[in-house]
């Protein structure tokens, strides 16, 4: 019986650690984007990169991609465009430290912003 409430209290403490580092906001998700110097039917192709700088695992990942256009196709299960939001990866949880990368072609390029996500802790 104590070793089960120490457990509890155990995983308890490290819930409220981990619940500690979670403590992420829309500045954890980082967006950087490079010209890749390829042109696709003269539009200028950009490589994107959507990071994941929470010590946590995120979900329901969501950018804003007002007027968002491109002449390449991106694979719907990367981006998908709903409207002025667009999901990345289903929706599926992209973990700590973790990136997703997509290209598109365009020009000018597109400030694509975190809108929000669903933050996984304990
Ligand atoms: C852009 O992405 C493509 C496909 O992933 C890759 O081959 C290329 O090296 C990247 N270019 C830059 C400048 O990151
Ligand atoms: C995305 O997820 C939904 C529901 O979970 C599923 O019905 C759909 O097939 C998925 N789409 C892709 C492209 O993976
Ligand atoms: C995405 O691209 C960046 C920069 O090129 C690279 O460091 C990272 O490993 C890539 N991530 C994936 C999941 O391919």
């Amino acid at each position: 019986m104590a070793g089960l409430i120490k457990a509890f209290a155990a995983t308890l403490v490290l819930c409220l650690v981990t619940r500690g580092l979670c403590d992420c906001s829309l500045n954890n998700i980082n967006i950087g984007t490079v010209r890749s110097g390829k042109e696709i039917s003269g539009q200028a192709e950009w490589n994107v990169t959507v990071a994941n700088n929470c010590q946590c695992a995120q979900s329901q990942i969501q950018l804003s991609c007002m007027g968002f256009q491109t002449v390449e196709n991106i694979d719907p299960s990367i981006l998908s465009k709903q409207g002025d939001t667009c999901l990345l990866i289903n929706g599926s949880s992209l973990e700590a430290s973790a990136s997703v990368n997509f290209s598109y072609a365009w020009d000018p390029p597109f400030l694509l912003l975190p809108l929000g996500s669903v933050i996984h802790g304990c």
